[in-house]
């Protein structure tokens, strides 16, 4: 028989890593906190509609990534729903902010989101088809100050902050703005009217594009075609004044909190419901996958899937990415070792093992028990491998209440009353 293996493009995470994923999910979470931040959990699938309306049918996403099926139909006479697994998870935070007319408050929405996405795309180093985002949204009704140039300057401040915090070095953030509802179909315009006569000299994705989306062109990555790209028409030029005072108060609050930023007039993004300001962290040692996070203002998402006004501003990191990345920087994750291991003397000392354990995870010690069918030299081997120490539990110390202690880094050995265990294990630096 064949073994099962994983389906391609998703994996197992396994310990000691996912100690690192739990440590950058802490961090976020903390930070969120910090920033006022609510959690919100939306279902792993959601009607196809959804993402068709919000991310848009266009989109490489929508066109051909996604995991879409019918569901059975409850009776005859009803028709099969159409249901994906999130691809994102924008579209399901503004779905769920329509449906529970959170707008209503009257306050600006601030909820970030844990969980896997799902997307078909051609499995790579920081590319996969089950996939995690930690990301945050920033929605509600204009009065609240949704619009304000300071949410997307304090959503990219506090990025910086996570990043720093977290220890990532060496990343570069990108902003550009893609215009208001309005500046974009008149750079569209502009954009196809100078790829009439471009498109055809240029690779066959960007043709494609020119007809599809002349947007994505911009996204192009073959080398022969980048000076024609830059030759193209630039979305800075498309602006109207609102939108050009929209940006520049947004580089004025990040100059003012020294958060620096590269301006990139090409970077649009693979999502259709932007408007306005883009972004992107970028880092150099994830390769060709170099996006740690992505996001931008999506002013109009909300009306486009039958909501009320409420424009809005997110982003979402790439999980997986991250943990690459601080891989690469701190070399191999090492476990944690357990504050001891309990070694008991003979199967007999079992369960006095178990309730010696009991005492000191009690006391919120890490402890591990090993066997009493176990050698002696097996049991020094085992807990040399998973404790910082190693307690010796024979009828002696039962007995008496004075346990042997042994410290591997030490290698010194003494006798310790059983009172005393848990604060002696427990490491200085705790
Ligand atoms: P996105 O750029 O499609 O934006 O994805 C955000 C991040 O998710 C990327 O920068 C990347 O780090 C990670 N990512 C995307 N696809 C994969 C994949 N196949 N494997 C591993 N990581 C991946 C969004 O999803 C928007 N919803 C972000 C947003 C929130 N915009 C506004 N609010």
């Amino acid at each position: 028989m064949n073994t099962l293996k994983a389906v391609r493009g998703t994996r197992d995470l396994l310990p000691p890593e996912t100690e690192l994923w739990n440590r950058i999910e802490a961090t976020a979470r903390s930070v969120f906190g910090r920033y006022n931040f609510g959690e919100i959990r939306t279902p792993i699938f959601e009607d196809t509609q959804l993402f068709a309306r919000g991310v848009g049918e266009e989109t490489d996403i929508v066109s051909k990534e996604m995991y879409t099926w019918e569901d059975r139909a409850r009776a005859q006479s009803e028709k099969a729903q159409s249901l994906t697994l999130r691809p994102e998870n924008t579209a399901g935070a503004v779905r769920a902010y329509i449906e529970h007319q959170l707008g209503e408050s009257g306050m600006l929405q601030k909820l970030y989101y844990i969980g896997p996405q799902f997307r078909r795309e051609r499995p790579q180093k920081g590319r996969y088809r089950q996939f995690y985002q930690i990301g945050a949204e920033v929605i509600g009704p204009p009065s609240a100050g949704s619009e304000s140039p300071l949410r997307d300057a304090e959503l990219l401040e506090m990025l910086a902050g996570l990043l720093d915090e977290l220890g990532i070095t060496g990343w570069k953030l990108l902003i550009n703005s893609v215009g208001s509802s309005t500046d974009r179909p008149r750079y569209i315009a502009a954009l196809k009217e100078a790829l009439k006569d471009l498109a055809p000299t240029m690779c066959v994705d960007c043709q494609r594009r020119a007809e599809t989306n002349p947007l994505r062109v911009l996204d192009c990555k073959v080398p022969e075609d980048q000076p024609k790209i830059e030759s193209l028409p630039r979305i800075a030029d498309y602006l109207d004044e609102a939108s050009q005072a929209h940006f520049a108060a947004v580089r004025a609050a990040l100059d003012a909190c020294g958060v620096e930023y590269e301006i990139s007039h090409r970077l649009v993004r693979g999502l259709d419901y932007y408007t306005r300001t883009t972004f992107e962290f970028q880092h150099g040692g994830l390769g060709a996958q170099n996006a740690l996070l992505g996001g931008g203002r999506y002013d109009g998402l909300s009306e486009m899937i039958g909501g009320p006004k409420a424009p809005g501003i997110g982003f979402a990191i790439g999980a997986d990415r991250l943990v690459l990345t601080l891989e690469a920087q701190a070399g191999q994750v090492v476990p944690t070792l357990a504050d001891a291991y309990i070694a008991p003397l003979g199967d007999a000392r079992n369960p006095d093992a178990l309730v010696l354990a009991r005492e000191l995870r009690r006391a919120g010690l890490r402890i591990d028990v090993g066997d009493g069918s176990f050698r002696i030299k097996k049991s020094f081997e085992t807990g040399n491998k998973l404790a910082r120490n190693i307690v010796l539990l024979g009828e002696d110390e039962v007995q008496s209440g004075m346990l042997t202690v042994k410290n591997f880094a030490s290698g010194e050995q003494t006798k310790i009353a059983r009172e005393q265990l848990a604060s002696a294990l427990t490491a200085p630096h705790e």
